[in-house]
């Protein structure tokens, strides 16, 4: 398995504009009013995990941490802006907060039934998307399933936009070659869906029992 010793460098700029934007962003992302379907996908990806806690790893706002604690479930929310982190466990109840980068998660190994990982490997070259899907199958329970969403369709690269106004990395993939990435790490691709919400797809990957 290829793995980087460090993480990108390009993260400081991605963390710098998170930290930039953190109320903007929050008032954007923090509930589903502008991802049409995303409750649903996430309430139904919730119904068929196993026993034990979440990880919503680069959880931004926590909107869908909190949707899983609604559940009575345990979370713990990931995040490479401490800024943002902060600022979303004020908001919202979990049960344990970790700043830190994809590529290198300071879990335990085999710890968590879920990871919901939405939007957030999209913002790393994808020379180093192996090294985060290994770390996510890593702190996997054997059976237990991740929902990853990603962006198709574009070019790669620094980005801003009128509604984030900052820069930062996308990298954008065709959901089949994504697929492709999660069984190279060993995760079993379970489904694979076009998003109607613009240019997104979710893979749901599972750890295999053995
Ligand atoms: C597009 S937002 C998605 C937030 C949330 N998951 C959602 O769907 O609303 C991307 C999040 O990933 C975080 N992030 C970016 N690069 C990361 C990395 N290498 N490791 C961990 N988190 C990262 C950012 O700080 C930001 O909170």
């Amino acid at each position: 398995m290829t793995t980087v010793d460090a993480g990108w460098p390009g993260t400081a700029q991605v963390r710098h504009s998170y930290a930039a934007l953190v109320e903007h962003y929050t008032e954007m992302t923090a509930d589903y009013r502008r991802f049409p379907g995303l409750r649903q996908e996430l309430t139904d990806f919730l119904a068929e995990l196993g026993p034990g806690p979440v990880l919503d790893l680069g959880c931004g706002a926590g909107r869908d941490a909190d949707l899983v604690a609604g559940t009575g479930r345990a979370v713990v929310l990931a995040d490479v802006t401490p800024e943002l982190l902060r600022a979303t466990t004020v908001r919202i109840a979990v049960d344990a907060a970790v700043c830190c980068d994809a590529l290198a998660l300071p879990l335990r190994s085999a710890t968590f039934a879920g990871v919901i990982a939405s939007g957030v490997l999209l913002h790393l070259p994808r020379q180093y998307t192996v090294t985060a899907l290994d770390n996510i199958r890593r702190v996997l329970r054997p059976g237990g399933k991740a929902l990853i969403s990603m962006k198709y369709g574009g070019r790669d690269g620094w980005r801003s936009t009128d509604d984030f106004p900052a820069p930062r990395w996308f990298s954008y993939y065709e959901p089949t070659d994504f697929a492709v990435l999660c069984r190279k790490v060993g995760l079993r691709v379970t489904q694979l869906d076009v998003s109607s919400r613009k240019d997104w797809f979710t893979a749901t990957a599972e750890r295999p029992e053995r």
